[in-house]
Formats: structure tokens, sequence, C-alpha cells
């Protein structure tokens, strides 16, 4: 060993150094009413819990690195789509990431209309690049379409957009992404349809018209798979060929392929869940009006709900009885977002909030 060497701590890269730290509060969930991520509160598909039994009890199945050439020709068909058209990604996240590996340089520029999805924002900043934020109208949290297109210049890589939009739960037309589309020149535009099953318009019919469009969809919030990390990049095909170049080639774990294929075979169980979560969503809406707590309009699986300065009270008087809801106030002051989830969970929810709220507001 050389005496003239000295051990140094690596100098990290710029990016990283100017990033906060990402730190979901996502410890002890297991077994409190999880109304906090959007995910689905009852879990998978039985038939995906069938699949995964049978393959537990087959060890060489795990032996194996990871193939997609039976899962990317399903789920592309089953979309509508060809399998060139599809990247199987490590949830919507690494779809995001992929995407902006691709397309942005340190320096570039990044619109994401504000508040949103927080990864967006995460993976931007990794790069080097720059998120600029496109404020939602105050006080009904409109899109601002106007302002995102006057946005948009020669520095403009990409444009990420949720739709619906957490945490506001509010939803743009194919017309006003179309318009985005057309302003956005050769930025790649990501519609993240984390939530499509709640709101059932899809930009994927516009892939073939614009070739600067992506769409992500995720197994993670319908399909009850969020812990499996498994969702899909689609594109026009040239495109997905590019992104596919900077993916690690096993980054989707054989187990959560082979359950992404099982869970798009029970669409019974999905449509059950849309609609039991749809009428939770209903129930919640009624009763934050009958309890006087205000609330956004929402087109997916949760309800941002305006609780003024009572919210930081809220949300730990509703942790103290086992449910947890997520506090936005970081973002909008005084809002915190509680998932639909089925009925009872909602009339389990609003039975805790009205003892809450009375208790508060004494
Ligand atoms: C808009 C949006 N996209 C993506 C995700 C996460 O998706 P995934 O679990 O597939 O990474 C979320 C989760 O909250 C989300 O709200």
């Amino acid at each position: 060993m050389s005496k003239t060497t000295v051990a140094a701590r690596p100098k990290p890269r710029p990016a990283i150094q100017r990033m906060a730290p990402y730190v979901p509060p996502t410890g002890g969930r297991r077994g409190k009413l999880r109304l906090d991520f959007n995910e689905n509160t009852i879990g998978c598909s039985a038939r995906v819990a069938a699949l995964l039994a049978r393959i537990s009890s087959e060890p060489d199945f795990f032996a194996v690195y990871p193939e997609y050439t039976q899962a990317r020709p399903k789920i592309a068909a089953w979309l509508g789509l060809k399998p060139e058209q599809l990247l199987l990604t490590n949830g919507t996240d690494e779809a995001i990431h992929c995407l902006i590996n691709t397309y942005v340089d340190p320096g570039d520029e990044v619109l994401v209309p504000w508040p949103t999805y927080s990864m967006y924002q995460f993976y931007t900043e990794l790069a080097g690049a720059v998120p600029r934020r496109i404020l939602y109208r105050v006080p009904d949290l409109a899109f601002p379409l106007d302002e995102l297109l006057s946005a948009i210049n020669e520095n403009t890589r990409a444009i990420l957009l949720a739709n619906p939009n957490n945490p506001t739960g509010g939803a743009i037309g194919l017309a006003t992404i179309e318009k985005i589309l057309a302003r956005a020149g050769d930025a790649a535009v990501l519609v993240d349809e984390a939530y499509f099953e709640f709101f059932d318009v899809t930009a994927l019919d516009l892939l073939e018209a614009y070739p600067n469009l992506f769409v992500s969809r995720t197994f993670s919030k319908t399909y009850g798979m969020a812990g499996f990390r498994v969702g899909c990049l689609l594109s026009q095909a040239e495109n997905i060929a590019l992104v596919a170049k900077g993916q690690s080639p096993y980054s989707v774990n054989s187990l959560a392929a082979a359950c992404a294929m099982e869970a798009i075979e029970d669409q019974e169980f999905i449509r059950n869940y849309v609609a039991e979560v749809l009428a939770a969503r209903q129930d919640i809406a009624a009763g934050l009006d009958r309890l006087g707590g205000a609330h956004y309009r929402s087109k997916a699986n949760f309800v941002l709900a305006q609780f003024g300065d009572s919210m930081s009270n809220v949300c730990a008087g509703l942790r103290e009885t086992g449910i947890l809801i997520r506090d936005r106030g970081h973002e909008i002051p005084g809002a915190a977002r509680i998932t639909a989830g089925t009925r009872e969970q909602a009339a389990t929810l609003l039975a805790a909030l009205e003892d809450v709220l009375a208790k508060v507001r004494q």
C-alpha cells in the first residue's frame, strides 16, 4: 500500500449537494387505516395473490434473471399498443427518471405545474436541471394553462404533467393536453396517468399524432401493487428505443413482471374497486361538507381537504385513532390529502374526523 495515499471523502456532484433529502413518512404504516399515500386500501387482486403463492413454491423462478418477452407484448396489447411502444419500469418513478436521463441535461429547464408529485422535481434536480414551477391558480387550484404555455422556451426540455394531479385532484382534458403538445415543440411531454382508472380519460390515443408525447401508467394505485414497484412508459417506438438505452436491463424484478401480467387479467377486481373508491370519494366529500371542511373537486382516489389552522391538529388527532391522512400544508397552507378506499373506511374516517374536529374547535 502506498504510504503517500491519504483517504478522503469523495466529493458529491453539485446537484446532490444542492438537493434536500427526500424522506417520505412511510414508517409504521402497516396495520393502520392508510389514507395517506393514495394506495389501494384493500390489497391486490386474489388472482395476483394466488400466483404469488404458486411462484413461491418454485425456487428456480428466482434463480433466473428477469425477462420481459411475455410481459411487454401482453401489457402493450392490453393498452392497444405495439410492444416496442412500451418500457416496463420500476414504478412510475423509474419512468420519470429514464425520461429525464434521456432528454434533460444539466442547466436545462423542466416545467412542472405546482404543487404536484414530488418526484418530478427530485429527478430534475438530480439531473442538475432546473425545475420551473408553474403555480396552480389560487384559490380554486385551476390548471395554469396560459402560464404554462407562456413559460415554454428554448431551454424547456421536458414538461411533466400528472393527470389527474396529485395532490390537487384536478384533471385536464385532451384538448388542453394537445395545446401543450403543440406548443412544446421538441420538449418531451409526460402525461403521468397514475390515477387513470378513476378518471377514465387517457392521452394514449394521442401518441400516434405527437412524437413528443410520453404517457406513464402504474400498478401502484388501483392495482394494489405499490410494494412491487412496477409501471410503464409509453410513447412512439423510436422514443422508447432511446429511453430504453438508459435503463438497467433488469430493473423490474421477475415477480413484479409476472404479477403485472396476472393483474391485468382481473379487470372485474379493478372495476369493483374503482366503483367502491368513487362512492367512498363521494361520501368523504359529502362528509366534509357536513363537518364544515372545505375541499377541492377530485378526479382521483383522494380528496384534498382544507382545514386551515386546524390541519396539523386534525392529522395528529386522526393518527392517534390509527387513521393516517397526509399533511400537504407545506404546499397548500391548511390542506391535507385523504385517500378514498372503501365506503366502510370512509365511514370510519368521518366518524373519527367528527370527534377530532369537535376537540380541535373547542
Ligand atoms: C402523480 C403520481 N405519479 C406517480 C406516483 C408513484 O407511482 P409509482 O408508485 O408507480 O412510482 C404517484 C404516487 O403518489 C403519483 O401521485
